[in-house]
């Protein structure tokens, strides 16, 4: 799956696009045949790393290290997605968009592809929060059943939940987030222990958005089989993150968006719905356009779609596979490591984020000191061109740095020297 990009893949990625001219850099084809495996940060494949750099449109010399809220689309994605909308829009005919007819079963096979798990569980959704709603919207819940959630979980996976037990008289048990990461044990413990006859479901988020705390999503998937309760996994932090293997996580239930890590086109994403559960959930929406397989036949009725979007999803999984999951991985974790070292050289800057790679994954969040955070973004975004993402002072406030594999290390250490001369100068 994560295999390494032979010339001829590579030329017939970007071919996709109409324009392998444009796109085809063979520095980068030459870079990853001398690169071997993964490259490390500042080893011997950074001149791998950059001509990935080189297949995005930011400039060189804005560094967004924000992959947590939205991700850039690669030139081949923008390059999808220009051509079919025009396409359609040069010419709406039925006869037209006919061709489009097969583009939503080949992305809902890559998606399984990707994913690892069979075509006949994937639904196409618009992002993760209509995927978790349809989760929470789809299940017979009732007075006296009862469902687990992380109290770190997004609203669409929180107050979804709270808010339709007001309307199913379900109760709602919240397990409470702990700072630093307590360690995997802690979350199998505190699940296993809310767990009571009652439990219908229990979900979690699989990398937390807050401070980037991994969850141990194949145990607590296990543990939810084996107590008889449903497991929803929000997966909008780890989906074209981490490797991810469903087939082995085993949930019943996965969510995903397009424009966060995968760098696919914006509003599309994914709900997977492992075999098993089919019979358990019901559709939400019922309209025209069913998908052709398995639960995306009945529950798949959205009405009208935006295939170019689709075409540009499937091209951001394509590109993905091509520079190897494994990769991308490695290199996201590289580097917020190599964040987590520099900003805990700073005196007074309090890391939320676990140092310990086991339990952190590229989303790295900061308190600077005494420093207003909101003014320190706007700084670091003016005067050093990094773009980061502020924390509400609530919670484990501060700032938060998400980097992804066209990221670089000379951006991370743009980052860390800017906060550490802020932190003497003030903001
Ligand atoms: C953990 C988590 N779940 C769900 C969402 C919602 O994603 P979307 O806005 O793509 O629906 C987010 C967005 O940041 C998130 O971090």
């Amino acid at each position: 799956m994560a295999g390494s990009v032979s010339r001829r893949d590579f030329t017939r990625l970007f071919a996709l696009g109409g324009s392998a001219a444009l796109f085809a850099d063979p520095a980068w084809a030459r870079a990853q045949q001398a690169a071997g495996p993964a490259p490390a940060v500042g080893g011997t494949g950074e001149a791998f790393w950059q001509s990935v750099r080189g297949q995005f449109v930011m400039p060189p010399d804005l560094g967004v290290l924000n992959a947590a809220n939205l991700c850039p689309a690669s030139r081949p994605v923008l390059e999808a997605l220009k051509r079919e909308s025009d396409s359609v829009d040069k010419d709406p005919s039925a006869q037209n968009r006919a061709r489009l007819t097969g583009e939503k079963e080949a992305l809902r096979k890559t998606l399984a592809s990707f994913l690892r798990v069979t075509p006949e569980e994937i639904v196409i959704t618009r992002n993760t929060s209509e995927a978790n709603n349809l989760v929470s919207s789809g299940l017979d819940l009732k007075s006296g059943d009862e469902v687990i959630v992380f109290q770190d979980n997004h609203p669409s996976n929180l107050n979804a939940w709270t808010e339709k037990a007001k309307r199913y008289g379900y109760t709602v048990v919240t397990i409470p987030q702990q700072n630093p990461h307590p360690g995997m044990a802690y979350y199998l413990d505190a699940y296993a222990k809310a767990i009571t006859p009652r439990t219908k479901l229990l979900s979690f988020t699989h990398l937390s958005a807050s401070v980037g705390d991994l969850f141990p999503a194949k145990e607590l998937c296990a543990l939810a089989r084996l107590r008889g309760v449903l497991s929803l996994v929000d997966g909008a932090q780890s989906f074209g993150l981490l490797d991810v293997d469903l087939a082995d996580m085993s949930p019943d239930f996965y969510t995903g968006s397009a424009h966060k890590w995968p760098c696919g086109a914006r509003e599309c994403g994914v709900l997977y719905i492992n075999s098993r559960a089919h019979t358990r959930i019901w559709p939400s929406i019922y309209s025209a356009y069913p998908g052709a397989v398995g639960i995306s036949r009945t529950f798949e009725g959205f009405g009208q779609r935006d295939e170019a979007t689709m075409i540009a999803f499937r091209t951001a999984l394509e590109f993905q596979t091509q520079v190897g999951r494994d990769k991308i991985e490695q290199r996201s974790r590289a580097l917020a490591q190599q964040l987590i070292a520099g900003l805990s050289t700073l005196p007074d800057v309090k890391v939320w984020t676990s140092p310990n790679p086991a339990l952190n994954a590229a989303v790295v969040s900061f308190q600077p000191g005494s420093l207003n955070a909101q003014k320190l973004g706007a700084a670091l975004y003016q005067n050093d061109k990094i773009g980061t993402a502020g924390r509400g002072a609530g919670d484990r406030g501060g700032l938060r740095a998400s980097p992804h594999f066209y990221n670089t290390p000379q951006e991370i250490d743009r980052l860390v020297a800017a906060v550490g001369r802020y932190l003497k100068t003030g903001v």
